[in-house]
């Protein structure tokens, strides 16, 4: 049985948390709740590692293509007008395009969060991908205001502050991706009035 208290999540800080300097502000909302610090660098990642990164499969692609065309419906907008097309796999390619840019364009943070939950915790704590739409309360919600119908016109990426991976089999695949083979820098304590 997986240990459910030593759950284990990755995330990313990315380029816009770094530059409004929220490093220290995302440690602090995951250490509040209870959750562990227990790997953590700053660095700058390769257009490759990036690719690497999201999901290269034609389900995913296309997934956030429509994800794209739901906001232009919800908006009446006209993706043809605007992006030169209404193709769900051809939207998805540009937004993972934008992606690898926005990810390249500066230092990130990251770090391997464990604790009770800690896959929900963080995603909760983050609040939802789509800064507009975050909840009071959460990093994005407070920190934050971007929405891919601006993103997708200036023809970039939505800023959300971070990533963090959606389940525990997607976390050990990232923090496989972004930490494998170094094994000597994700550490094992205990927090005071830890058993
Ligand atoms: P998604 O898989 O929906 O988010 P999550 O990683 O929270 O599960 O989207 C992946 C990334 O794509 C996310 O960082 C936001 C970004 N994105 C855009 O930049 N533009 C868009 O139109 C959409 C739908 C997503």
């Amino acid at each position: 049985m997986p240990n459910f208290k030593k759950e284990r999540t990755y995330v990313m800080v990315k380029p816009d948390g770094v530059k409004k300097g929220l490093i220290g502000e995302i440690l602090h909302r995951f250490e509040q709740r209870d959750l562990k610090i227990v790997a953590l660098e700053m660095f700058h990642a390769t257009k490759e590692q990036i690719d690497n990164h999201y999901p290269k499969d034609e389900a995913w692609i296309r997934r956030l293509g429509q994800k794209t065309l739901g906001t232009y419906e919800k908006y009446g907008l006209d993706a043809v007008k605007e992006l030169g097309t209404n193709d769900d796999l051809e939207l998805g390619k540009f937004v993972r395009g934008w992606l690898v840019e926005y990810m390249t364009s500066a230092p990130l943070v990251r770090m391997v969060v464990e604790g009770v939950h800690a896959v929900d915790m963080v995603r909760k704590i983050c609040g939802a991908t789509l800064p507009y739409l975050a909840d009071m309360g959460t990093i994005r919600g407070d920190y934050s205001n971007d929405s891919p119908v601006i993103a997708n016109m200036e023809k970039r990426s939505v800023m959300n502050i971070m990533h963090a991976s959606e389940t525990p089999v997607e976390a050990q695949h990232e923090i496989e991706h972004w930490f494998g083979g170094r094994e000597e820098v994700i550490f094992d304590y205990k927090r005071y009035g830890e058993e």
